[in-house]
């Protein structure tokens, strides 16, 4: 199986993004899947004009001649496509956003029926699997509700078949809680790499294994309290 997986974190490999994606993709290797990590962060990935040119005037290919071309390749090769960000202001950061817009030329602008809903066909002959991988900075699974919502639906606009998602929320205090509860932290990692494994090996993550990997770290209560603790020592102070 051939995977492509995006980080769309700017803070690339300091991201907790990043180690959910190296944990995911050791889980997949070990399936046996052939997997490319691309940073988008640092790639020249320019916004969709909104042109329409990729489907009108150079159909399938965009007139904005950047590193989305080779990118676009990529998706069309591969058997699975893996999405990395975490949540920005309740949704994908905008460097995930902006590769999500320029996929335009992935389809046709024609018109097909499916399921009961108007879409564009699809240019390629594959459909490619969708995962999510994300973290936030809160605690609750909620905050990643309106980015899954999002996530679905460009799966069925772009006639990708949505597997699931892994999410990791408060994953800001992993390393905290690694030096009071280090077999919690190991044991999150280790779900989270075998979410991997699972999504080559049967083609879906267990719902045992997504809650391993977001179950709770660390208390609202003692959430709030820890942050707050801590901007204080920071000298960071409401006025
Ligand atoms: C601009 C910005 C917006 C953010 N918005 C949210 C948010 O809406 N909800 C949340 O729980 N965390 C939010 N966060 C926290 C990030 O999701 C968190 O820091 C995460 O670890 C960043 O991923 P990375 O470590 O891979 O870079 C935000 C962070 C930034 C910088």
């Amino acid at each position: 199986m051939k995977v492509v997986a995006f980080n769309a974190s700017p803070r690339k490999e300091q991201g907790v993004t990043d180690r959910m994606l190296k944990l995911f993709i050791e889980g997949m290797q070990e399936a046996g899947a052939e997997v490319e990590l691309i940073y988008l962060t640092g790639k020249k990935i320019g916004y969709c004009t909104g042109t329409f040119a990729c489907w009108l005037q150079t159909p399938g290919v965009c007139i904005i001649k950047d590193d989305m071309a080779d990118i676009l390749v990529k998706i069309r090769e591969a058997d699975m496509v893996v999405y990395g960000t975490p949540v920005y202001l309740d949704g994908m950061t905008a460097q995930m956003k902006t590769l999500m817009d320029r996929s335009l030329p992935l389809m046709y602008p024609h018109i097909e029926m499916r399921d009961g809903h108007t879409r564009h066909p699809l240019r390629g002959k594959k459909r490619q699997k969708m995962v999510v991988v994300s973290t936030c900075g809160l605690p609750e699974m909620d905050n990643f509700d309106p980015m899954i919502t999002h996530f679905k639906a460009a799966a069925k606009t772009l006639y990708m078949n949505y597997i699931g998602a892994l999410v990791r929320p408060a994953g800001v205090l992993l390393d905290l809680v690694a030096q009071s509860q280090p077999e919690k932290v190991e044991s999150i990692y280790s779900a989270i790499k075998k979410a991997g494994y699972e999504v080559v090996a049967e083609g879906r993550m267990s719902p045992q294994t997504l809650k391993a990997a977001s179950q709770e770290l660390i208390s609202q209560e003692a959430f709030m309290e820890q942050l707050n603790t801590t901007f204080r020592a920071l000298g960071i102070e409401m006025q």
